[in-house]
């Protein structure tokens, strides 16, 4: 299969423009339909069934492996989870760590809260230690080199960033941290699905998280948190159950991963959703969906620049962004820019460069060209 149809054709659109999915992205009818077949099929055989049961460990056994083709990793090192967030805390709040290690992080107040916030819980139990960011968000390769010591618990990175949509060198950052073998965590929420090339062997990442309903087209309350399985042991479970351990002997003995991990019964209708979703992004081509989504953005981003009083942000070279572009209107409060536009059944949202608000659009493959034009219409107006 490739984007030579109009894929729009397989979304529901009701006459919006809706340029958010680095937020949430539509779903495919298909994947809707997908979620529904399965609640019945659940229901139609008796939910606590062993048929049931069994239909049921099918299906996230075909999830596991999707995702895995995905990200290039073992289907048991994929543990399902509600979002982003839930992979953070899962290594912040579960990495065994010394009083004596610190944490490297990426210029905090540049970065997403989710990545942010459980990391700077841990402050006065380890030492927090943050790279200098400039406006794009690119941190200096040298002053991480500098930074990590024999103390280095871990290093914490955005694979893409949620305001300017840089990409951030993570394949050079595993190079360096392999060898030292320092932990390291990415926060993929901005590129699965969105990129065409995010391979856990080439970032040498030990642990990563993204959610299910940005690029990936899957439903809200969907997750997966990756974590390789020789670094299972470095994590302590956030939470213990029936289906994550064993009570033998009067020792509480945690399963095999992902179990290990998973305690208690999930969203599965969610990820019967997160699945179809996957497997059509893979049959589409990730490659052939970057390639659509950049040429969506340099379309705006061209058509932005000849306005008058428009600032754009981010990468100018199209290998170091997403197909977020995000920009501000001369004289113009971002807010009402947005709240304005919707009125007009356009869909942006409002994100900050440090403390500076701008307008992010954020174009997926089912996007239109005309839809472009159609804002960029809708912009000059302003
Ligand atoms: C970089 C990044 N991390 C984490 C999140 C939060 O994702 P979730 O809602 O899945 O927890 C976002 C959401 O925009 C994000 O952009």
């Amino acid at each position: 299969m490739n984007l030579d149809y109009d894929v729009s054709q397989d979304f529901p659109f009701k006459g919006r423009i809706y340029l958010n999915n680095a937020s949430t992205s539509l779903m495919p009818i298909s994947s809707i339909k997908a979620m529904t077949d399965f609640l019945v099929t659940y229901n139609e055989l008796g939910p606590d069934s062993s048929t049931a049961d069994n239909f049921v460990r099918e299906k996230l056994f075909l999830a596991r492996k999707a995702i895995s083709h995905l990200i290039k990793c073992k289907p048991e090192e994929v543990i399902l989870t509600q979002s982003t967030t839930d992979g953070v805390n899962m290594v912040a709040s579960g990495l065994k760590l010394k009083s004596t290690s610190n944490i490297i992080i990426r210029g905090s107040n540049h970065e997403h809260p989710a990545n942010h916030y459980p990391w700077i819980r841990l402050s006065g139990k380890v030492q927090i230690r943050n790279l200098d960011v400039n406006e794009i968000g690119f941190f200096e390769l040298e002053q991480l080199k500098q930074m990590v010591d024999t103390n280095t618990g871990l290093v914490v990175l955005s694979h893409a960033l949620f305001n300017t949509g840089a990409i951030l060198p993570v394949e050079e950052v595993g190079k360096i941290l392999g060898e030292s073998n320092i932990s390291y965590f990415i926060d993929s929420a901005q590129t699965v699905g969105c990129i065409a090339d995010v391979d856990i062997n080439k970032i040498k990442c030990n642990f990563m998280s993204f959610n299910g309903s940005k690029w990936l087209c899957g439903p809200m309350g969907t997750g997966v948190f990756y974590c390789k399985k020789e670094s299972g042991e470095l994590l302590e479970p956030l939470q213990a159950g029936g289906e994550s351990a064993i009570f033998y002997e009067g020792k509480l003995a945690y399963k095999e991963m992902p179990a290990k991990f998973q305690a208690g019964f999930r969203n599965w209708a969610g990820v019967a959703g997160l699945e179809a979703s996957v497997v059509y992004l893979l049959r589409l081509g990730l490659g052939n969906i970057r390639q659509k989504n950049i040429k969506l953005a340099n379309l705006l981003r061209e058509e932005l620049s000849k306005i008058s009083g428009v600032t754009l942000y981010g990468p100018e070279e199209v290998e170091k962004r997403t197909s977020i572009v995000s920009f501000s209107l001369q004289n113009q409060d971002p807010e009402i820019v947005v709240e304005r536009l919707e009125k007009e059944s356009i869909v942006l949202a409002v994100r900050e460069i440090f403390s500076k608000k701008v307008i992010r659009a954020s174009m997926h493959f089912f996007n239109r060209e005309s839809e472009i034009l159609k804002v960029i219409e809708a912009i000059k107006k302003m």
